[in-house]
């Protein structure tokens, strides 16, 4: 590809920035769980999920994991922040369903950098090139991502170049634990439902996503992606004996999962071929003219 939006390796980051919110901006309402922005006291912008919203810690825990595994392998993901809470910034909010999910979500949140102006991903606008579209499709298989599909693509297109978001329904294994820890190979062997994903039709190589991600999954990178939750997100779950207990749990998931690509790669390479030259699938019937300036290639 003529510049690459690929990254380089990152080091082994395992501390997220950590802000207080200053000021409730609005809410961001394409988001099935009433994500805000809100400004900080470094006086950065965050798009922020309530641990008080009803999909509980878990999802933030998977967006947590997920995107420092996705920026460790070089895909583009927005920086993430511990975002701490005072719920008093909620009272002057006129909507209730606002005031209620901040009252119900003091102390830690999550917070994304807000990336202003970005565009929802469109495969019809931006071609994103079959090395990029073949390591999103691998990475989303590996963590069981079922939240990239061409209705809901959970990507954004800023400054002309395509970032992931919104890994909150990935890892689901951990709304089981007890399950998951009597039979660990059903989340490993789990085939991929790749049918309607967003960029499954971009000529994705996935034999060149395996070959290079593969060695890149290390048990280093594994543990500093679980590294970056904070304790009092994983303190408290049944069947474990503290945080510790539970990251190892991840890593041990995530390294079963990779050991056995045999099992999910081949349906996604199947899914690929059988999706292999069909136009992309956009929501919009008509593109508007303004996206004509963006790149194609
Ligand atoms: N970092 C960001 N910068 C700019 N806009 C963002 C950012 N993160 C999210 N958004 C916007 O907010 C919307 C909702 O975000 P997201 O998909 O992460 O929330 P969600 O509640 O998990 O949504 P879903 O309904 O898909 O589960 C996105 O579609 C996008 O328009
Ligand atoms: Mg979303």
């Amino acid at each position: 590809m003529s510049r690459s939006i690929l990254r380089g390796p990152t080091g082994g980051v395992t501390v997220l920035r950590h802000v207080t919110a200053i000021r409730y901006v609005t809410p961001l309402r394409e988001g099935g769980s009433l994500p805000g922005l809100m400004e900080a006291d470094d006086l950065g912008t965050y798009v922020v999920k309530f641990h008080g919203a009803g999909q509980g810690r878990k999802v933030l825990v998977a967006e947590i994991i997920s995107g420092e595994l996705a920026r460790g392998l070089g895909l583009p993901v927005p920086d993430l922040a511990t975002v701490d809470l005072d719920p008093e910034l909620g009272r002057a909010e006129p909507d209730q369903e606002v005031q209620e999910l901040l009252r119900n979500s003091p102390g830690l949140n999550l917070g994304l950098d807000f990336l202003p102006g970005a565009l929802d991903f469109d495969p019809v606008a931006f071609a994103p090139g079959p090395e990029f579209a073949g390591r999103v499709l691998w990475f989303d298989g590996l963590v069981g991502n079922v939240d990239r599909s061409w209705r809901n693509a959970n990507m954004l297109l800023w400054h002309r170049a395509p970032y992931l978001i919104d890994h909150g329904a990935t890892l689901t294994f951990h709304h089981n634990w007890a399950a998951a820890l009597v039979d660990p190979s059903a989340f490993a062997t789990r085939p991929y439902e790749a049918a309607d994903h967003v960029l499954l039709a971009a000529e994705p190589d996935l034999d060149a996503a395996d070959a290079a991600l593969t060695p890149r999954v290390s048990g280093e990178l594994l543990r500093a992606a679980v590294a970056a939750v904070p304790d009092e997100w994983l303190t408290g779950e049944p069947g474990f004996d503290g945080p510790g207990r539970v990251r190892e749990a991840y890593v041990r998931q995530l390294t079963a999962r990779l050991d056995a690509r045999d099992a999910w790669l081949p349906g996604i390479r199947a899914a690929a071929a059988a999706a292999g030259g069909n136009r992309p699938v956009t929501r919009a019937p008509n593109p508007p003219s303004w996206l004509s300036w963006l790149p194609r290639s």
